[in-house]
């Protein structure tokens, strides 16, 4: 049967692999490169572009949907509040070190919620030609494949993925850097820092790693991820073992629930605040 956000998903792949097409073309080019709250917090031109390109078609073809949470926009001021209105939420460079630097580990990503309830995600892996896709009830797939997350649910034996986040004093990376020891004396098999959020939630929900952690992520690196990991039949909650919130700056991702509890308890936190109270 036709479901009531068919087309806004087919929309957003649309949308995804032409946004794909571009980051891949700038990839190679001369980039002009700015800071945003920190020294390495990178934004370009790129980003700013692929942002305007996705909100203003999405608008052209939903002229009903007035609701926009994206990156760059925020940056310069946009609030971030989800409402019952249906949401897009979107970041359209995923992983701007890397691009920066022609590390190719680099995506789009759109988010699209409803009555604040995550309905698909679509996520692009431009410089593989990967398509994630998840939707609430419908599965999570990869060009076509379906996502299956790991079920391993024993620290000793799990790669997890992480992400350092924008924050750089002393002691923010002094809790970082013990987070990660402790995990490792925890005897995980390995700790992959990769340069983007969501690429590394979409091998953990293809089951190529089985847990993810992070301090200091946003609403548009979470929200499509967090539903193809669902889809995949994973977990994902907040650093304190409660449910998610999307507007928290943290998360535990995994394959299974004992997993995710495991690497909560480990954690220290570190405080980003919120992003709907920026
Ligand atoms: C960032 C990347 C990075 C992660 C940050 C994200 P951006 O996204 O995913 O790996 O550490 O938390 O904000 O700025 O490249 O879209």
């Amino acid at each position: 049967g036709v479901g009531p956000w068919d087309e806004c998903f087919e929309v957003a792949v649309q949308l995804a692999l032409r946004a794909g097409q571009i980051i891949r073309k700038a990839l190679t080019e001369e980039k002009r490169v700015s800071t945003k709250t920190s020294a390495a917090d990178l934004v370009t031109e790129t980003d700013h572009r692929v942002e305007d390109l996705i909100v203003s078609e999405l608008q052209k073809r939903f002229p009903s949907h007035s609701r926009f949470i994206a990156e760059e926009a925020t940056a310069s001021g946009a609030k971030c509040v989800l409402t019952h209105s249906p949401t897009w939420i979107i970041d359209p460079i995923d992983g701007t070190c890397n691009f920066v630097h022609r590390f190719p580990t680099v995506a789009v990503s759109i988010g699209f919620a409803v009555h604040q309830e995550l309905e698909f995600g679509v996520i692009h892996h431009c410089t593989e030609e990967r398509l994630y896709t998840g939707r609430r009830g419908q599965g999570a797939f990869c060009n076509g494949q379906r996502l299956r997350v790991s079920r391993e649910t024993d620290l000793s034996k799990a790669l997890v993925l992480t992400e350092i986040g924008p924050k750089r004093d002393p002691d923010t990376l002094k809790v970082f850097l013990s987070n990660m020891e402790r995990l490792l004396h925890a005897k995980a098999h390995g700790v992959r820092v990769i340069g983007s959020s969501t690429l590394a939630l979409c091998y953990l929900a293809s089951g190529a790693a089985d847990a993810y952690y992070q301090f200091g992520l946003h609403c548009w690196d979470l929200a499509a991820a967090t539903v193809i990991i669902r889809e995949a039949g994973g977990t994902v909650i907040d650093t304190s073992g409660g449910p998610l919130d999307l507007m928290s700056c943290r998360v535990v991702a995994a394959g299974t629930r004992e997993m995710a509890a495991l690497i909560a308890q480990a954690l220290q936190t570190i405080n980003y605040g919120r992003d709907d109270e920026k």
